[in-house]
């Protein structure tokens, strides 16, 4: 170090390094975790805005459309009959659903220990995951496993049967809307960053009926929670939806400030 150089305090150079974000997160880590959970339809932007709102506020993110979808690429490479409650009940012992974050921060999807999140995305799999996701079996694994996996707070979850089913406690509970038509452009746009090209009518199509099975399914069907709190995506932007759900989540956290140990 140059002689005329004065040496600074480890203290100090530490307190110069921490950012305006740092303590802002800081902040956040202190309040309680709660559990937010982010019901709607297919394609309103409900994986977009859960990932970012758990990045703002460090929670865990779990996409649970990503587990039947995996569940669905399995029984299809499989042949599993889906009408035969006992092979089902097989198949679903022999599968592992985890989530592995990547090194860009990202939850990915993994089946039995190989990562399928591009392949479960695939149209293949849209045009079979609501006639799987109504198997009452298939529901009660997954929503165990979800449950376990939220047991500790501080989530973010999206679905269908989050805030009515897998936790009915949820702080927060949000339901996603969108036109018809907005939310299929919105879904060719993502499928085309998988290099899968599929014309628009056929996407309204799969939405429709995919709405159609979600909501009228006898196990958990897809309904907005009472205590819900509606957001239509229509004509916001991804950034407003999620300043919007994260400002409504800090409004719970600072309600119910963490207990003194
Ligand atoms: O991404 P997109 O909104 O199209 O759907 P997803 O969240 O990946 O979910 C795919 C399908 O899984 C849905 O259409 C539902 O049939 C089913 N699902 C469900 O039944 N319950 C959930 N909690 C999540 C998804």
């Amino acid at each position: 170090m140059p002689a005329n150089k004065p040496a600074i305090s480890p203290s100090i150079k530490n307190q110069t390094r921490t950012s305006p974000c740092l303590v802002r997160l800081k902040i956040v880590n202190r309040m309680r975790k709660i559990i937010i959970a982010i019901d709607g339809y297919s394609a309103c932007g409900k994986s977009t805005t859960a990932l970012e709102v758990a990045r703002v506020l460090n929670y865990r993110y779990i996409d649970s459309g990503a587990m039947y979808r995996a569940v669905t690429l399995y029984f299809l490479d499989k042949h599993v009959a889906l009408t035969n409650p006992r092979e089902v009940s097989r198949a679903l012992q022999e599968i592992k659903v985890s989530f592995v974050v990547n090194s860009k921060g990202i939850s990915e999807v993994f089946l039995n220990g190989i990562n399928v999140e591009k392949e479960i995305r695939r149209m293949r799999i849209s045009e079979n995951v609501s006639q799987v996701s109504t198997i009452r079996e298939v529901r009660l694994a997954m929503v165990e496993q979800q449950r376990r996996m939220g047991k500790d707070c501080g989530v973010v979850m999206d679905g269908r049967d989050i805030g009515t089913v897998v936790f009915p406690q949820a702080e927060l509970k949000i339901f996603l809307t969108a036109d018809m038509l907005v939310r299929a452009f919105r879904r060719q746009k993502e499928l085309l960053l998988h290099d899968d090209l599929v014309d628009i009518d056929t996407i309204v199509e799969n939405l429709q009926q995919r709405d159609s099975i979600d909501s009228n399914r006898a196990e958990s069907p897809l309904r907005k929670a009472d205590d819900a709190i509606g957001i239509d995506t229509t004509h916001i932007t991804i950034d407003e939806q999620v300043d919007e759900v994260v400002r409504l989540a800090l409004a719970k956290m600072i309600l119910q400030p963490k207990p003194k140990a």
